[in-house]
């Protein structure tokens, strides 16, 4: 990507980024100052057009999820910022609230104005202090200018934005789940429909969108709808539901690299491309056993599928769930992959809300059989048992009330599919008397391991 130039991290790094001052120097302001004078209706359109989907997982068209507020609604309309980043190895939104919170707040106030919300809430996770004190001060620097407030910059359009600490808990990403905890309830998300569009904070209509999607609409505004269409790949012909992956992208690179990093380049650069162009290739000389594609509810990548295109589209032709939150994870080959699926099954068990049957007792079922594998008290019927787990919990077979139990079954389905012999020569090793036993093994066995 040689002529590539990032916009979402232009700033960062240079001195007192965060500021006003250093932010206006670079143009800051001036997409709010053109949107204004645009009608709402044509904010939208132009959002639309840019072909602009949803930077927090779900990769949903921004333009066409703000059609579905009611038209002609007497209001109040809510916007709730998404802060939450729960997603393991997910960093981006950090780097631009903590190093650019004003591109983030330009972004906000234009959507808002787009979808005629009369209030923001910012909703940011907790553990993310310097983020809210830097996207605190610049909310008041905001609110000095006259670009937050009643009449901003007397377009006749007022908004307030109001700052929420997340609850600290996965699910207080997920949308309802977040609204729920804004509300000041357990963050459990509800059953939908309705969806927030219809029915959201307060029981009003409300837009959810993420901290990254809130920055391209303000690049939007700023360069474009044709330089936004000019970066990344248009729709794949073979699969109708594809709307393809335009504009540029933050991938946070961790793991076993040379050099982690978030690192903004065109949707549709390949795995490959990230890792030796920008990580500077696996670290210690070694090979890359595994890469999980977007935050472990994507599902793992081999160490020769890396030429996998990191858009939309790409990770699902490799048996993955999709891009989710391009939160890049490199595994090299002394990685152990029955430590990576006990990790995760741990993870999404511990964040399982515990609504849904299936979620609740699927998680912890699955990380219970694990936990026995890694300690040597493994069976080969495990392996079956596992997948048949990440097979029939997951919202496809629509058991569950949110994502959460569907992203627990991706990294359980694609081991299975892809390291499965690995995972078995390890029970045979482990376990070498009781690997073919096939008779149920009671769960008080656990007690034991410990
Ligand atoms: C379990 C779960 C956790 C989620 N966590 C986040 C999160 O931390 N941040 C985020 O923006 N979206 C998260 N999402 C997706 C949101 O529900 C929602 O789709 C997103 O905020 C919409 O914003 P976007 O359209 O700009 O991507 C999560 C979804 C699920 C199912
Ligand atoms: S799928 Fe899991 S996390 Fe989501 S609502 Fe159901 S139990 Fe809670």
């Amino acid at each position: 990507m040689p002529d590539f130039q990032p916009v979402l991290l232009a700033n960062v790094g240079k001195p007192d980024s965060h500021t006003r001052r250093v932010y206006e120097q670079t143009g800051g302001y001036q997409a709010l100052r053109k949107a204004l004078g645009m009608q709402p209706k044509d904010v939208i359109e132009a959002v639309k057009a840019s072909g602009l989907r949803g930077r927090g997982g779900a990769g949903f068209p921004t333009g066409l999820k703000w059609t579905f507020l009611p038209q002609n609604h007497p209001g109040p309309i809510y916007f709730c910022l998404n802060a939450d980043e729960s997603e393991p190895g997910t960093f981006n939104n950090r780097i631009l609230m903590e190093d650019d919170p004003h591109q983030v707040i330009e972004g906000l106030i234009i959507s808002c104005f787009a979808t005629q919300a009369r209030a923001a809430y910012y909703y940011m996770r907790c553990e993310y202090p310097l983020a809210f004190q830097r996207t605190s001060a610049a909310v008041a620097e905001c609110y000095e200018a006259g670009y937050l407030g009643q009449n901003i910059l007397g377009s006749g359009y007022s908004l307030d934005i109001y700052m929420h600490r997340g609850a600290g808990a996965y699910i207080c990403g997920e949308e309802t789940g977040l609204i729920e905890s804004l509300e000041g309830k357990r963050a459990w998300p509800r059953i939908k429909p309705p969806f927030p569009a219809v029915e959201g904070a307060f029981r009003k209509p409300t837009v959810v969108n993420n901290v990254e999607t809130a920055a391209c609409v303000k690049q939007i505004i700023e360069r474009g709808v044709d330089w936004f269409k000019s970066i990344g790949v248009p729709p794949d012909p073979s699969n109708p539901r594809d709307a393809g992956s335009y504009g540029p992208k933050l991938y946070c690179l961790s793991g076993h690299v040379n050099k982690p990093g978030c690192y903004e380049a065109p949707l549709g650069i390949t795995c490959q491309q990230l890792i030796d162009e920008y990580g500077g290739g696996v670290w210690k000389g070694r090979k890359a056993k595994a890469v999980i594609p977007g935050g472990i509810s994507m599902g793992l990548l081999k160490g020769d599928e890396l030429h996998c295109p990191l858009d939309f589209n790409g990770p699902g032709k490799f048996g993955c769930l999709g891009l989710g939150t391009a939160a890049v994870v490199v595994m090299d080959d002394q990685t152990q992959m029955i430590d990576v699926l006990e990790n995760s099954c741990r993870f999404f068990s511990h964040e399982s809300c515990g609504q849904c049957t299936p979620c609740r007792e699927g998680t912890s079922w699955a990380t219970k059989m694990l936990t026995r594998i890694k300690h040597g008290k493994g069976r080969l019927k495990d392996l079956d048992l596992l997948a048949e787990i990440g097979d029939t919990i997951g919202i496809m077979p629509g058991t569950t009330i949110c994502g959460l139990a569907d992203g627990a079954a991706w990294p359980i389905k694609n081991c299975l599919q892809k390291f499965r012999p690995e995972l078995e020569e390890y029970i045979k090793r482990t376990n070498p008397t009781g690997w073919m036993e096939t008779k149920p093994v009671p769960a008080l066995q656990l007690q034991t391991i410990h």
